[in-house]
């Protein structure tokens, strides 16, 4: 088996979107991002779109349920077949323990879980200048740290770029807190199982890229073996 079945584990702004989106092109990966699978329901108007949008606007995690289903659904699905990379899931360990079953059922396992690790203090100021593009949520810039050519215009398509509804400060509070009382056990999780890899995300994107990419390259030729 040499597909590569890979977590990016992280606090909200840590960089798992910014670092997905390099890794998918490095592999050839399936980004499956929950929380762009969210907004895109939210945009459409969905009544799953409708549901989530109050826990996410609050900095909630939306229920279980509805999340884990559709994760079982996107990672069988052809372009995942080869290997994907999951960012925002799981976010508790319920959500991990449903994912090894799902995997399980399609005779697929995890490759690593990759943690990338960033204090609070970075965090909110990364989440406070991040913009996103309209058309496609993988662009993703910083008013300081990445800043566009041209200001609110992504450099890649030319469309608008915007601050999402959940980068509000007070927003942000909540989903740090959410995230290190529910979803940071599964660091133990992961590395009680001996998947964890940790990363230091206080560095750039290019040198955090560089570690990781350097590190799936090695589990891809063990894989391999
Ligand atoms: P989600 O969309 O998953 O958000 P999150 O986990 O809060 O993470 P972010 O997307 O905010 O951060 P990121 O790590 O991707 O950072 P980014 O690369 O953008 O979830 C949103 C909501 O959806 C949740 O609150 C919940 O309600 C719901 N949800 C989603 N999944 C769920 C699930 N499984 N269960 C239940 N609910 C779920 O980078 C951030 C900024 O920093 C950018 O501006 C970037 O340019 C900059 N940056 C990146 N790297 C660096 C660097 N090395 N140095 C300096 N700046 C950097
Ligand atoms: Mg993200």
């Amino acid at each position: 088996m040499s597909e590569l079945n890979l977590i990016l584990l992280g606090p909200p702004g840590a960089g798992k979107g910014t670092q997905a989106d390099r890794l998918r092109e490095d592999f050839g990966l399936a980004h499956i991002s929950t929380g762009d699978m969210l907004r895109a329901q939210v945009e459409q108007g969905s009544e799953l779109g409708r549901q989530a949008k109050s826990y996410m606007d609050a900095g909630e995690l939306v229920p279980d349920e509805v999340i884990v289903g559709m994760i079982t659904v996107r990672v069988a699905e052809s372009d995942a077949g080869d290997g994907f990379l999951l960012d925002g899931f799981p976010r508790n360990e319920s959500q991990a323990d449903a994912l090894g079953k799902a995997l399980g059922g399609l005779e697929r396992r995890l490759t690593a879980a990759l943690l990338i690790e960033v204090p609070d203090e970075d965090l909110v100021r990364r989440l406070a200048g991040r913009r996103v593009c309209v058309k496609s949520p993988t662009h993703i810039y910083h008013v300081d740290f990445d800043p566009p050519k041209h200001e609110d215009v992504c450099d890649q398509d030319g469309a608008r770029l915007i601050q999402r509804d959940d980068d509000r400060e007070e927003t942000i509070r909540r989903r740090l807190q959410v995230y290190h009382s529910q979803t940071e056990p599964l660091i133990a999780y992961y590395d009680r199982i001996g998947l964890l890899r940790r990363f230091d995300g206080r560095r750039s994107a290019d040198e955090v890229h560089a570690h990781i990419r350097a590190t799936v390259a090695t589990l891809r030729l063990e894989e391999k073996l």
